[in-house]
């Protein structure tokens, strides 16, 4: 193939949450190997990715952690970055969405379309909490999507079933913020009107023509890509409101944007633009030359990516003009975890940063894992077990012990230097025209994004080596030196094959592949080079190999499911955590010590005894259902926990004026919580 130019994209992913590895397998290592791939073939390439910072996903994580939005991104970046890092993934620039370039270039792409007349302003009625005094957009609004039924979609997309919404779409609507039921109240949007770009958008999808131009190979498309675009859009296309009333994210740099900012989606693709400039300008670059011209733009995604990079962002890049839009938009369906979902809040999840803390020396086990189990096309599950079967059984028994056996032979027969090649037999012309094949195999399927069954392509050559090994059995041969020029072959074959490894491993498992040049000292291993028969000279040395893989003890299984079983025991012994609650209404509940004055069963009531509690203020009646738990002669003295502004209510004909906090563990017993110094009763409690 001939050089050509690339911009590769992994989306950006919010600096909310670590990353799990779901995340990995369909967004980030894909691309990683389609773009090692891509440098090993001398295109001129761009990875391009940072973090997304803006939007509802943060602002309701800084919520919920009780912090800043700046204090939320700083340390999910940071997390993030640093998982990125150790894992290897080879990003020209991992950039952020805070940065102040990206302000500026957002900004200004806003101003351009808005000046070519590319957004309408609308004023309209927006759902709206007036408790919090807040329109609710995105994710600050919740309800049923009305395409799959799922009760948690988002107000601008169902992560379920991966459709863009609008909050008008939902059904019985909530707001995030207050749990109730929005009311709608008017505001002033910069709409996106996409109906106007319905036809264009329609021929350059489906068959990859633009203005009767040829810009992209469809057939290369994902069925499931060209088939969401092309359903949104039969279903309509209407304006979508491109900027939104919130003080966290990109301020919206026209007039009449005052306490407005720019829709997080408008503004995180644009952050694939901002990156490049910023990667640019430190590495004496132009910025536009990855965003021009005879450029593949290529976006690796999750599916619930799917119509913002491959509907919306390609009409803002041709509204604006001079850009080119995406060459493929090759997007993954989701990983699940154990037969489960990967779920953040109930922490079902292996997350990047842990597993490189657990397991540093493991790198390359977790990606040839991952890719081998890629949605690709369709959802696919990681299990423990699945990992060890793939480490022992291929990554061990195959690649391992063909590496192995090749290497240590050549220790022992010839002290590390490579045989000369004699005279070859049929199984030998067949096996190195097979060798010879692989690789162009492997390139076809990665131009095409099949990485999956790329890598399995890639293992084939192991394969064949373990074999050829296995069916000419050159221990035996050794045995009489009248073999000795065929031994000499076998092995020099065997040593080709490595050398051919360390090449067509290199984008998949890029540090076992260069374990593998440092054993042979194999200096180039550009791509062109693969399928040779002459990688190594004769007499050429190679050294003493180290294992390429230790085997997956059961225990690493059992530990590892057992620590997600503990979750999933934790998540149903206990309720899960109710809806949130804002500090304003936690602080109108009084809650103080009070200490037991008298005790005694109410009548007819086998689970209640009334108490006489001494509160601090006044001494007060209250029913409490504790009576199965709790002797009277037990309580009396006890100084326990008394909300005490709830409404006074009769329960068995006696008011009871309050009530007693109790804990309730798994096995339904009932405790006090009591203070552990001796404080008085009348103390409060926050
Ligand atoms: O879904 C997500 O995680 C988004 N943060 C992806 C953004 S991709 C890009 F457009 F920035
Ligand atoms: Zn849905």
């Amino acid at each position: 193939m001939s050089k050509e130019k690339f911009t590769v994209t992994a989306a950006l992913p919010y600096a909310n949450g670590p990353l799990h590895l779901g995340h990995v397998a369909g967004v980030y290592l894909p691309s990683d190997i389609f773009v090692r791939f891509l440098r090993m073939n001398g295109h001129d390439v761009a990875f391009i990715c940072g973090s997304d910072e803006h939007g509802a996903a943060i602002t309701l994580r800084a919520k919920k952690e009780g912090i800043t939005p700046q204090e939320i991104v700083d340390k999910y970046n940071g997390i993030i970055g640093k998982a990125f890092k150790d894992f290897d993934i080879s990003f020209d620039i991992f950039h952020r969405t805070s940065a102040e370039i990206h302000h500026e270039t957002a900004q200004d792409f806003f101003k351009v379309l808005d000046e070519k007349g590319h957004f309408t302003k609308e004023t309209s009625e927006q759902y709206f909490d007036e408790e919090f005094q807040q329109f609710l957009a995105d994710r600050y609004i919740t309800g049923t999507c009305p395409n799959c039924g799922h009760e948690e979609a988002y107000g601008d997309q169902c992560e379920n079933c991966g459709s863009a919404l609008s909050p008008t779409d939902l059904k019985h609507p909530k707001s995030t913020l207050s749990g109730k039921t929005p009311v709608m109240k008017s505001t002033s949007h910069w709409y996106l009107p996409m109906e106007r770009h319905e036809d264009w958008l329609k021929s350059w999808i489906k068959e990859g023509k633009l203005d009767g131009i040829q810009q992209h190979d469809a057939s290369k498309w994902r069925n499931q890509v060209i088939g969401q675009c092309m359903s949104w859009i039969d279903n309509g296309l209407r304006p979508r409101a491109m900027t939104r009333d919130l003080d966290w994210g990109v301020k919206v740099p026209v007039e009449g944007g005052d306490g407005k900012v720019l829709y997080v989606w408008l503004d995180a693709p644009i952050g694939y633009i901002s990156a490049t400039k910023q990667w640019a300008k430190d590495n004496g670059k132009k910025w536009e030359d990855y965003w021009t011209g005879d450029r593949k733009l290529v976006h690796f995604i999750g599916k619930d990516n799917i119509v913002f990079h491959a509907i919306i962002f390609p009409i803002l890049l041709k509204a604006h003009e001079g850009f080119v839009l995406p060459d493929n938009v090759p997007a993954y369906e989701f990983l699940n975890l154990e037969g489960d979902k990967f779920s953040t809040s109930r922490n079902w999840a292996v997350w990047l940063h842990e597993y490189i803390e657990s397991y540093p020396d493991k790198i390359d086990e977790l990606k040839y894992t991952l890719t081998a189990i890629a949605p690709e096309t369709k959802d696919s599950e990681f299990t423990w077990k699945e990992f060890q079967t793939r480490v022992n059984s291929e990554l061990a028994d195959i690649l391992g012990n063909f590496v192995n056996r090749a290497l240590v032979l050549t220790q022992k027969y010839y002290a590390g230097a490579v045989p000369s090649i004699g005279t070859l037999t049929e199984q030998d012309k067949e096996v190195l025209a097979e060798m010879e094949a692989i690789p162009s195999r492997i390139s076809k399927l990665i131009y095409t994004y099949k990485l999956r069954e790329a890598q399995a392509e890639a293992m084939n050559l192991a394969r064949l080596g373990n074999k050829y090994l296995a069916d000419t059995e050159p221990w035996k041969l050794v045995k009489d030196e009248a073999n000795a020029e065929r031994v000499q072959t076998i092995m020099n074959i065997a040593l080709q094959i490595t050398a051919n490894l360390s090449i067509v491993l290199q984008p998949f498992l890029p540090s076992t592949a260069a374990k593998l040049s440092e054993f042979i000292d194999l200096k180039s291993t550009t791509w062109e080079r693969a399928g040779k028969a002459d990688l190594l000279a004769s007499g050429h040395l190679t050294s003493k190999p180290s294992i390429l893989f230790q085997k997956i003890e059961d225990e690493l299984v059992n530990n590892e499911v057992e620590k997600l079983n503990a979750t999933k025991q934790a998540d149903s012994l206990f309720e899960p955590q109710k809806d949130e609650t804002s500090f304003d209404d936690f602080m109108k509940m009084d809650i103080r010590l009070g200490t037991i004055l008298e005790a005694e069963k109410v009548k007819k009531a086998d689970k209640l005894l009334k108490l006489l509690v001494d509160t601090g203020l006044d001494k007060r009646t209250i029913v409490s259902g504790i009576a199965e738990h709790y002797t009277p002669e037990e309580v009396i003295g006890k100084t326990v926990s008394v909300l005490m502004n709830l409404a006074p209510r009769k329960i068995r004909g006696v008011e009871s004026q309050g009530m007693i906090l109790m804990a309730e563990n798994a096995d339904g017993e009932l405790s006090f919580i009591s203070p552990e110094k001796g404080f008085e009763a009348g103390s409060g409690i926050r």
